[in-house]
Formats: structure tokens, C-alpha cells, sequence
């Protein structure tokens, strides 16, 4: 099997001679942090061993659980925020047809998401939705008590228990959550539901190759073999010994860090695959929920081109050269459209004729690099032989240990994130929450 490759030529231009060469020993004592346990946050290090230690049997019970509720499920609703839903939605959204929803020939049910949100206008639709339509749900929260999920998944089961009989609500939920603790904990093990646990030392961020992640891929009909034999490829080609150049975990944290030192303050990522979307979602949380402390912290933002080239392209090209940009590449695309040949020419496009539609969008990724790289923005290109579960797995575990050994580079914790208390605190002052008194006659005061 082939490996992602990572290209940093287009970024090292913009760093002194010998940058990376003088950080390889630093990055690479800081991956043996990790590996020895003796960093900041090593007691959420679950997730740096979690492809190789996923064992066939448990995969092929999760694909059990997948097919059971697929079967009795036209849509399977996904209840989770954060790092409770980003991984499975990137993955899916990245390897299903992008219309998925509007067909009739589908073997999956449709897989939609709730609980990332508090739009009440979404939700209402969600369950005007439902209301005629076979459903499951698999709620997932690690706490148990994060208000949108836990908001969410009390409006669905209460839709399940008006639409279903008692024992058919209990075989249409299944929870992930804590071994033990939790609110969900509680509840699933008071009704009966089917769980599965996320690791006490896996943090949500982390967790897409447990349970938390693979149950819905499963159930969007993704091979979740393939994508743990990817990720279990990634952690031998990332593990400790490798030599620095040919880790690309270790060369990405090196090359964004001396970046960042350089006053590059903001990362984005690119796309040139409209299905890429939301794996950049998922890399946003990763990196900015573990880097983004201590006022320190690479920005990382996302754009999806070339649509976003329209909208954005102008202040990439001439905006603050505050900014580099890390670009997911795909070589071979799996489907085949081509350029027709028209008789008016009225569109002046018959110079593309019998050219793959693909063609025209790398030869828009080639000249949209070399113009971004003179106007002053390094270039760092991820590419992947092609879109497919496999390589998506080693993407991931790929993007985890960079960030977990950035994160040390850039001396901070990357497996915490201490912030996202602060807007929760003054929510639940705003909205009376018992044990908030206090805090609500602050803030008031603040407004
Ligand atoms: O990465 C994280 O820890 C967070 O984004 C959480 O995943 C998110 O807040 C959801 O938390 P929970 O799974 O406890 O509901």
C-alpha cells in the first residue's frame, strides 16, 4: 500500500536554511514524550495506540450493531458535538455519494445529526421530519451532560416514545458514553440501551477510531476495517525510531511550528474536493481545541476550493501575510467526467474538450499554488493516492500525532481545553440553572 505524502519544499523556502534541520531533534524528543507518557495531559494518550489495539471482533460488533439499526432505520440520527460528532461526520461526508440523501436506490439509512447545535428551527425540522419517518438514534457524549446533545436527545426520545412501543424505543438507542459515570451512563443503564465506551484516557478530539466515530460510519455503509488498517499503517509509520524525514507526523509539527515562530499566526486548510469539508471541521477542533492556550496557538481556518476562491481568494493572494496554507490533495479521483466538445462554442470552452473535469480542477490547484507561494504564502501539500476509507485512516491518525507532538513543541497541553468552560458558565448563569446564582448577578452586571 502506498502512504500520504507530505511535501514541504514550498513552505521550507520561506524558512531559514537549516529551520528544520536544527528542530528535528526537538520534535522528535518531544513524539517520545508522548510515547513515554511523561508530558503534560499523558493520561489522555488512549488514542496513540487505538488503531493497533482495535481488535476484528470488536470492529465486526460495532458492523453488527450497524446493520441492526440500519434495518430498522430510514434515517439514523447522530446525537454529539465537538469531538463527539466531527470525526464520523467528516468521514462520512468524505466517502458517500454527495447525494446521498436525494436517492432512492440507497442500502443505508441517512445518517443526520443533532445536538451540535441549539437552532431551534433546525430542530423543530428535524422532528417535523421525523415524525413520519422510521428512526434510530445513537447519542454519544462522553460527560453525558453537555447541554446540546443532552437538549437534543430529550426531544428524540421523547419523539421515539410516542411514535414506538417500550421495547422498541430501548432497541432504537443506542448510547455512547462513559464505562461508568455520567448522566447517559445512567440512563442507558437504566433502560436497557445497547452501549459502547468511549476510553477514559481518549479525549472527544481524539476518539474518532472509538466507538464514538465508527458506529456511524459503520452505519453509513463505510468500511471501517479499511479505515483502522489505514490508521494502523500511519501509527508504525509514525512510530518512535522512524527516522524524522520520513514521519510525516514529525516533519507537518516541525515545518507549521517554525511557521508560527515566523509569524505565520494562521494555518488554513484547503480543499479542492467539496467532500473534504468537514474533514477540515474535524482538523479545526483538533488543532485548535489542543493548541489554542496560554494566548499562544496557530489559527486554523478552512477553505474550500475553488469556491472559496471567489469569496476568499482575494485576501489569500493580498490580504496580511499572516497566513500558510496546508493543502489536502487528492491524485486520482474515482469517478469519470469529461469535457464535451460543443458545436456554438458560445462558452469558448471547446479548448477543454475530451479533458477530464479533474484535469481542469488540478491544473486550478497548480496555478492557484504557485500564485498563493509568490504572493508570500507558504505552501505545505498533503496528498493522498486517493479518496477512500483506507487512506482517510491514515490521514487522521496522521493529523493526531502532529498535533499531539505540535502541541509539546509549542509547550502547552494539547490534550485539554480548559476555554470551552467560560461560555457554558455564563449560559447557565443567563439561564438560572440552579447552583448559578451567584454568577447570574455577575454577569448581568457585565452586559
Ligand atoms: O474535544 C472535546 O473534548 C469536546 O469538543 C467534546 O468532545 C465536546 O464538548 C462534547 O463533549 P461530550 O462528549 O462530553 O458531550
Amino acid at each position: 500500500m502506498q502512504k500520504i505524502i507530505i511535501d514541504t519544499a514550498k513552505a521550507e523556502r520561506f524558512l531559514t536554511k537549516d529551520a528544520v534541520k536544527n528542530l528535528e531533534s526537538n520534535v522528535l524528543s518531544q513524539q517520545q514524550k508522548l510515547h513515554d507518557k511523561s508530558g503534560e495531559g499523558s493520561d489522555f494518550l488512549g488514542w496513540l495506540s487505538l488503531p493497533s489495539s482495535i481488535t476484528i471482533e470488536q470492529l465486526h460488533e460495532i458492523k453488527a450493531t450497524a446493520a441492526r439499526l440500519s434495518k430498522q432505520s430510514e434515517i439514523v440520527v447522530v446525537v454529539g458535538i465537538g469531538g463527539s460528532y466531527l470525526g464520523a461526520r467528516a468521514v462520512i461526508d468524505a466517502l458517500s455519494d454527495s447525494f446521498d440523501h436525494l436517492r432512492t436506490d440507497r442500502e443505508t439509512p441517512v445518517v443526520v445529526y443533532a445536538g451540535q447545535n441549539i437552532g431551534e428551527d433546525y430542530t423543530y425540522e428535524l422532528l417535523d421530519l421525523l415524525k413520519h419517518r422510521d428512526f434510530s438514534v445513537v447519542v454519544i457524549s462522553k460527560s453525558g451532560t453537555t447541554t446540546e446533545p443532552a437538549l437534543a436527545f430529550r426531544l428524540l426520545k421523547g419523539l421515539l416514545e410516542i411514535k414506538y412501543a417500550a421495547a422498541d424505543v430501548k432497541d432504537r438507542i443506542v448510547a455512547i458514553t462513559d464505562k461508568s459515570k455520567g448522566a447517559l451512563r445512567t440512563l442507558a443503564d437504566r433502560e436497557g440501551y445497547q452501549t459502547y465506551v468511549i476510553p477514559d484516557d481518549v479525549g472527544g478530539r481524539y476518539s474518532v477510531l472509538t466507538p464514538v466515530g465508527l458506529l456511524p460510519i459503520a452505519i453509513a455503509g463505510i468500511d471501517i476495517e479499511d479505515l483502522v488498517q489505514g490508521a494502523r499503517d500511519m501509527e508504525k509509520a509514525t512510530a518512535p525510531g522512524v527516522a524524522f524525514e520520513e514521519n510525516p507526523a514529525a516533519v507537518y509539527a516541525a515545518v507549521r511550528n517554525l511557521l508560527y515562530q515566523d509569524g505565520k499566526k494562521i494555518e488554513i486548510m484547503v480543499n479542492y474536493n467539496p467532500k473534504l469539508h468537514y474533514l477540515a471541521e474535524w482538523w479545526k477542533q483538533l488543532f485548535g481545541e489542543s493548541e489554542g492556550k496560554e494566548n499562544k496557538g496557530i489559527f486554523p481556518a478552512a477553505v474550500d476550493f475553488t469556491s472559496d476562491l471567489h469569496s476568499m481568494g482575494q485576501w489569500i493572494q493580498e490580504g496580511e501575510r499572516s497566513i500558510f496554507e496546508t493543502v489536502i490533495s487528492i491524485e486520482k479521483v474515482n469517478q469519470k467526467v469529461e469535457v464535451p466538445s460543443d458545436a456554438d462554442d458560445m462558452d469558448q470552452l471547446n479548448f477543454l474538450a475530451g479533458k477530464r473535469v479533474d484535469e481542469v480542477n488540478k491544473m486550478a490547484e497548480l496555478g492557484t499554488m504557485v500564485a498563493h507561494v509568490d504572493g508570500g504564502v507558504p505552501n505545505i501539500r498533503i496528498s493522498l493516492p486517493r479518496l477512500d476509507a483506507y487512506y482517510l485512516g491514515q490521514l487522521i491518525y496522521f493529523f493526531e500525532k502532529a498535533c499531539g507532538i505540535s502541541g509539546y513543541v509549542l509547550d502547552v497541553n494539547p490534550f485539554d481545553q480548559p476555554g470551552v468552560e467560560a461560555y457554558k458558565k455564563n449560559m447557565f448563569a443567563l439561564l438560572g440553572k440552579p447552583g448559578f446564582e451567584k454568577e447570574t448577578e455577575a454577569i448581568r452586571k457585565r452586559i
